[in-house]
């Protein structure tokens, strides 16, 4: 599928099934959120582009790279913030903007309850950051959002994602990328992906 990128990195598979892994504890649990979610970011950014900069080695003057783009980090809240740390430590200027949302849990659908985006702008590219892409409507939800922001280059970062919630991103926004570390099987009956990992608010945060 265009846009779609689901990782097959040996590092991934690896602690993608200890993060599924229902004895797997709140601790560990958020370590490999944070380091799945880092590589997955770079996977997410080979396409960032960078401009020439001057500078000297204790050898030589040579032309090196910074990025050009300013790049703002959307978690949303809760489980998306759990991934932010790992990036961040590949990115350390990028800004943090967080979007609230939950999905009512009789209809499915995202609630919004925090947003406090400035008016205009202040990032050209925006990495949306959620473990879990269910029906798609939270991620979906949140890139109609930084859309009317403004914001032209958007990227979906999570942890898995169930056929319908891809379906439905690539429906709404075909010209976001999808980048996961796999995608599973199907959504039950009260919108869980399955075999998913459970919630990942609650395994986070220690609130199941
Ligand atoms: C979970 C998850 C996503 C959403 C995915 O959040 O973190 O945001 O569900 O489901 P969807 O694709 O069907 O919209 P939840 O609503 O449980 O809130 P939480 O992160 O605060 O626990
Ligand atoms: N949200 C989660 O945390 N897990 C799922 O499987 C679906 C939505």
């Amino acid at each position: 599928m265009p846009n779609l990128f689901a990782s097959k990195h040996p590092l991934i598979l690896h602690k993608l099934s200890r993060l599924r892994d229902k004895n797997t504890e709140p601790k560990k649990f958020r370590e490999l959120v944070r380091e799945i979610a880092a590589l997955l970011t770079y996977e997410a950014t080979a396409d960032l582009a960078v401009t020439p900069r001057e500078l000297e080695t204790p050898l030589a003057k040579m032309t090196g790279y910074e990025l050009k783009e300013k790049i703002g980090l959307v978690p949303i809240l809760r489980a998306g913030l759990g991934m932010v740390e790992g990036i961040w430590e590949l990115m350390p200027v990028a800004e943090v903007w967080h979007i609230g949302l939950y999905r009512d849990e009789r209809t499915l659908k995202p609630v919004e309850y925090y947003n406090k985006l400035p008016i205009e702008p202040t990032v050209s590219v925006c990495l949306i950051l959620d473990p879990m892409l269910a029906t798609g409507g939270s991620a979906t939800a949140t890139a109609d959002v930084l859309k009317r922001w403004g914001v032209k280059k958007i990227k979906f970062v999570g942890l898995i994602g169930a056929p319908e919630g891809i379906k439905m991103m690539q429906d709404h926004h075909p010209d976001i990328p999808i980048y996961l570390a796999a995608i599973d099987d199907h959504l039950n009956e009260r919108g869980y992906i399955v075999p998913g990992l459970g919630d990942a608010g609650d395994r986070q945060f220690g609130t199941g």
